[in-house]
């Protein structure tokens, strides 16, 4: 990762609850700890009723503020200076503060300003901005009470990131799940640049990205292409990968376009989103930026065929042993992009394979002329699509081929970035 990463050496104090969406937070510790942040935990009664504390604490590598009134002398040591104050040390040490996953219950008792626990009673003590994660059923987060709280939580200036749009814990398809780890970084990420700690002295061995102030278009998601109003072709993809690599050029310091097939991600500053259905929807969004962009990240799973014509109607069953649909080829986003680039603007594909990698990518790399090509499995142990990992080889027109093994998307997608940035050269200030 480079040093224009944005996490590296920032202190982030993560305060976990009791939802069942805490079962993320070992990730979310794993990638805010990959990317150099020093992480602290604290977590309700509630959370230590879904995860044991030693997990947490050996995966944020410190200790975990797990009681608020603690015999004297009971504080762990690294906490603070041991007088059994955990939670106005913490509060104190942290430069942003993340709740996650926030419960109905914990919204509710950060807007009234509760603090008879550790993490009501930390966040209470803690100046630092807020970012709040909340993950609960539908019923419980379209609840009045639960509105007008999460109102009194952004208006005080907290960022609210999610919830989304998926499968939730009772298995309705509903709003209520966690917005993704990636979303998450995201927010942080943004949260420390808008009040940056004004005593850190800037790191000498972080220059800045050449990507610092440039467009990054990233394609994401799988289109649909319609067979009647209510059927499409489509695919396994998530858009996670996407998103993924949209965070990572935001830690470069770039502006971000996410044009998306997948359900969008939650509003975050320098990520513009625009969403598509398409092939040839994803075609114009893409030529509508395309002559600003400096990097190109076409990690779109983008249909190669599309129905000739879509039927107006719902087909029926009723009458018809056989079905047959008429397909032809959809645009060639990625040829497009390259004949059609801003000089000086950087292009990286990506290849889903189901066998072997290298002498695809290779052959890809050449047919559609792009500067990097980033070939992932699709089939057996370390499968990428629609998964939460991914492991990759990126070949480059230079002939370098390097592998990332298989590890978070967050991982992939910074290591992804970083190359694509030596190929992006100084940045462009005219
Ligand atoms: C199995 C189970 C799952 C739960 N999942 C959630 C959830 O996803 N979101 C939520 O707001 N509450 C959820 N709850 C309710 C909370 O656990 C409960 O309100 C608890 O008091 C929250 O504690 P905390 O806010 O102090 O962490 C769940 C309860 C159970 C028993």
């Amino acid at each position: 990762m480079t040093g224009a990463g944005g996490l590296s050496g920032r202190r982030i104090l993560v305060h976990v609850c009791g939802g069942i969406a805490v079962v993320k937070v070992p990730e979310l510790l794993t990638t805010l700890r990959r990317a150099g942040a020093v992480v602290r935990v604290t977590m309700s009664p509630g959370a230590q009723a879904f995860i044991a504390p030693m997990t947490l604490q050996a995966l944020a590598g410190g200790p975990v503020a797990t009681t608020l009134l603690e015999p004297p002398g009971a504080a762990p040591a690294a906490l603070g200076p041991g007088h059994g104050m955990a939670h106005l040390e913490l509060g104190a040490w942290a430069e942003v503060q993340l709740v996650v996953p926030a419960t109905a219950d914990m919204c509710a008792r950060l807007a009234l300003g509760l603090a008879d626990e550790v993490v009501g009673a930390t966040a209470l003590a803690c100046p630092a901005p807020l970012v709040v994660a909340p993950a609960m059923e539908a019923a419980m987060w379209e609840h009045p009470a639960t509105r007008a709280h999460l109102a009194t939580l952004a208006d005080r200036g907290a960022r609210v990131v999610g919830p989304v749009r998926g499968r939730l814990a009772s298995g309705r398809d509903d709003i209520g799940r966690l917005a993704p780890v990636e979303a998450l970084v995201l927010a942080v990420t943004d949260a420390l640049k808008a009040a940056p700690d004004p005593g850190r002295a800037p790191d000498p061995s972080a220059p800045p990205s050449p990507l610092a102030g440039a467009l990054v278009l990233v394609t994401a998601g799988g289109t649909r292409e319609p067979v009647d109003p209510v059927r499409f072709l489509g695919n396994r993809s998530s858009g996670r990968m996407g998103l993924a690599l949209a965070v990572a050029a935001r830690r470069h310091g770039a502006e971000v376009v996410l044009v998306t097939a997948a359900p969008p991600p939650p509003p975050a500053p320098g990520l513009r989103v625009v969403e598509v259905g398409t092939a040839e929807e994803m075609l114009a969004a893409v030529r509508s930026v395309l002559p600003r962009a400096r990097l190109v990240l076409m990690a779109a799973a983008v249909a190669d065929w599309r129905v000739a014509a879509p039927a107006g109607e719902k087909l029926r069953r009723a009458g018809r042993d056989r079905l047959r649909l008429d397909l032809v080829p959809t645009p060639d986003i990625l040829r497009a992009v390259v004949a059609e680039r801003p000089p000086g603007c950087v292009v990286v594909g990506f290849a889903a394979e189901t066998g072997e990698l290298e002498g695809p990518a290779r052959a890809k790399l050449r047919a559609k002329g792009v500067d990097l090509l980033v070939a992932n499995r699709v089939v057996g142990p370390d499968s990428a699509m629609g998964g939460e990992g991914a492991g990759v080889l990126i070949v480059g027109a230079d002939g370098v081929g390097r592998r990332v093994p298989f590890g978070p998307k967050s991982e992939v997608a910074a290591a992804i970035l970083d190359a694509a940035a030596r190929l992006a050269g100084p940045p462009d200030h005219g």
